[in-house]
């Protein structure tokens, strides 16, 4: 299973996610590939937001090795799910599909935490809230394991 997570910006949200998706999978010893993006180019090459960073540690994940990128069309081809954090992500990743193989690929991550709600994972960038996003995004990625595995 390959697995890419989106935001806006690749330096809050998906990177966390992406961590918190990563060590569940280190402790089953699964192999899945996991990584993230930003819809975004801003933040192209930048470590994670020191907030993410934090809470992340807090919690026994470091993502300090991450950075940030764009995503890509070639995303399409190399996974076989990609998770947007919000709506906004969800529609410019959309548009960029080829067709309808491409586009079912994507999917709101909260939809994972909490069925057909089409949640956004509210953004720590404007909430400074990254407690509240750790609680979701571990929700999520836990019920996405069990559902996947
Ligand atoms: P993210 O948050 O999409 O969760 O990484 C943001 C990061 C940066 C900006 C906006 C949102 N920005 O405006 O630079």
């Amino acid at each position: 299973m390959k697995i890419l997570m989106v935001c806006l910006g690749n330096i809050c949200r998906s990177p966390l996610a992406e961590g918190i998706l990563k060590s569940k999978i280190e402790r089953e010893s699964l192999d899945w590939t996991v990584d993230s993006a930003g819809t975004s180019s801003w933040h192209i090459e930048e470590i994670p937001h020191k907030g993410s960073i934090a809470i992340a540690k807090e919690n026994g994940i470091d993502i300090t090795n991450q950075r940030g990128r764009q995503f890509s069309v070639r995303d399409f081809e190399e996974f076989d799910l990609i998770l947007a954090m919000d709506s906004e992500n969800y529609q410019n990743i959309v548009q960029l599909a080829k067709d309808k193989l491409q586009e079912v690929k994507v999917e709101l991550l909260l939809n994972y935490a909490y069925p057909g709600s089409n949640m956004a994972v509210p953004d720590p960038y404007y909430t400074g809230d990254f407690q509240e996003v750790y609680d979701l995004l571990d929700l999520a990625c836990a019920n996405l394991m069990a559902e996947l595995r």
